[in-house]
């Protein structure tokens, strides 16, 4: 397909996840599962995706063990020690981490994210996120999560109180006259004075103003909560979509809830997932995933669709449907509202037994999947990018690091040939490379 925008850039962000985002890829003999809490598999991923001049690598986080670790391998290295580790070993990358606000406090968050910004020159970025699960609360000293409305609405404060306190210093706040004894203005240091109903923070941050000022702002809420959130805070989204058509709806309705905070539809870059299966063939793509699905084991995908669909499925059988009138509502969904939907859509649709659907989201989890060659991968991405579906794509290898390895020597090429992807990086930032200016509101305004 030839290019007939290239003034349209898609933009990249890797999704690093230990072995790859397959449940079955630790199993496979091209991975290595010893080497999934070793540094150096991490930094290995991240110089390639930053070689491909990629925009970004993202680390997710929870706060808890997976109860189906014996089926899976799930290392989770804690976000911020990790990405500041990396930022060590790259240059120009953005380092995009996740933090919960449900389980931070804005103080503690603003400084780490200050932190990693200065420490990395520029290249932060916050995946917010509000968790799940009474798992994660009893970590903390709790009983239970918080509801979904009442998560998203202290997330909003959450946001507001981290603004203040990363926007309190001025640029000017440093006066660093060495024969005065001078260091900082503090007639330009201003407190953030910040009262909600859920938190409250003074400040200021006892930081100064780091370079991109403000990490960027990233989500991936797909609820109707989540979504109003996204429409006022995200900068970047990360969201699952089965398919060019759910993606293109969901970018028009997302995009068109911008204006309702003055904010331009570029202000925001959507990134679905994207997890390709590459082979010189299309039998050969095929074969690779179908080796991947035969090392699943069904025990771990049937609990986590128990705990998916908030309804205990042990008792089904796996060659019928799902037990759809046991279901609840999906607005009683106190986890994932999105994927909830998204599965049982997906189901219903296609008719998919039990094991047809733990197949079908074996690979990733509900997320948009092709198995084709380069160019049959680089034409759904130019297709997504010119249908009004995608900014670009948060790409979830199946296998790593052989997933990457084949998606940068073989994809990132076409991409750049059609002019739909940079060849080399333009600016120093991480706002520089996705083109988003520090939000106007949240400039200095004392
Ligand atoms: C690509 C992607 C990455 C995510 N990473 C995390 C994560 O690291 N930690 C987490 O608690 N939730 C994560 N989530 C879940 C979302 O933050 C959100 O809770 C979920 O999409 C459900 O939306 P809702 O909260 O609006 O119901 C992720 C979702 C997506 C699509």
């Amino acid at each position: 397909m030839a290019s007939n925008s290239p003034s349209k850039k898609l933009h990249l962000n890797l999704f690093m996840l230990s072995t790859g985002h397959h449940e079955a890829s630790w199993r496979h003999p091209g991975t290595n599962p010893g080497l999934a809490a070793d540094f150096h598999h991490y930094a290995r991923l991240a110089k390639m995706a930053e070689d491909a001049k990629m925009d970004s690598i993202f680390l997710a986080d929870k706060y808890r063990l997976n109860a189906m670790t014996k089926y899976r391998v799930i290392p989770q290295l804690e976000a911020f020690t990790m990405l500041s580790a990396l930022a060590a070993v790259t240059e120009k990358i953005g380092l995009t981490g996740t933090a919960s606000t449900t389980y931070y406090d804005p103080y503690h968050l603003a400084r780490k994210f200050a932190s990693l910004d200065h420490i990395s020159g520029g290249r932060a970025a916050w995946n917010i996120v509000t968790s799940t699960g009474d798992a994660t609360a009893r970590n903390f000293g709790k009983d239970r999560h918080l509801g979904h409305a009442e998560r998203y609405e202290r997330a909003h404060e959450f946001v507001e109180a981290a603004l203040r306190l990363w926007t309190g210093w001025s640029e000017d706040a440093l006066v660093l006259d060495q024969t005065a004894g001078i260091y900082a203005d503090m007639n330009m240091i201003a407190a953030a004075n910040f009262e909600g109903k859920h938190l409250s923070v003074t400040g200021p941050l006892n930081l100064p103003r780091s370079p991109q000022t403000v990490p960027v702002l990233v989500q991936a809420g797909s609820s109707e909560d989540g979504k109003s959130f996204a429409a006022r805070w995200a900068e970047v989204v990360f969201t699952a979509q089965p398919g060019i058509e759910e993606a293109a709806a969901f970018y028009t309705d997302l995009k068109s809830r911008l204006k309702r905070w003055g904010r331009k539809q570029d202000q925001m870059k959507i990134l679905p997932g994207l997890i390709p299966f590459i082979g010189d063939s299309e039998a050969e793509a095929k074969e690779k995933e179908h080796e991947l699905n035969a090392l699943s084991a069904s025990e771990y995908g049937l609990y986590n669709l128990s705990a998916l669909l908030q309804t205990d499925l042990s008792d089904c059988s796996l060659d019928g449907p799902l037990p759809y009138e046991r279901l609840p509502a999906p607005e009683q969904v106190q986890g994932q509202q999105a994927r909830f939907r998204l599965y049982t859509e997906l189901a219903r649709k296609e008719k998919l037994s039990i094991r047809q659907l733990l197949i079908r989201t074996a690979g990733g989890r509900g997320h948009f999947t092709i198995t084709g060659t380069p160019i049959q991968i680089a034409d759904a991405m130019q297709r997504w990018l010119e249908a009004g579906a995608a900014d670009g794509f948060n790409l979830m290898p199946p296998l790593l690091p052989a997933g990457l390895e084949d998606f940068v020597s073989k994809v990132v090429p076409e991409l750049q040939n059609r002019g739909i992807y940079r060849a080399e990086y333009s600016g120093r930032t991480l706002r520089d490379h996705l083109g988003l200016a520090v939000e106007p509101g949240v400039q200095y305004t004392e």
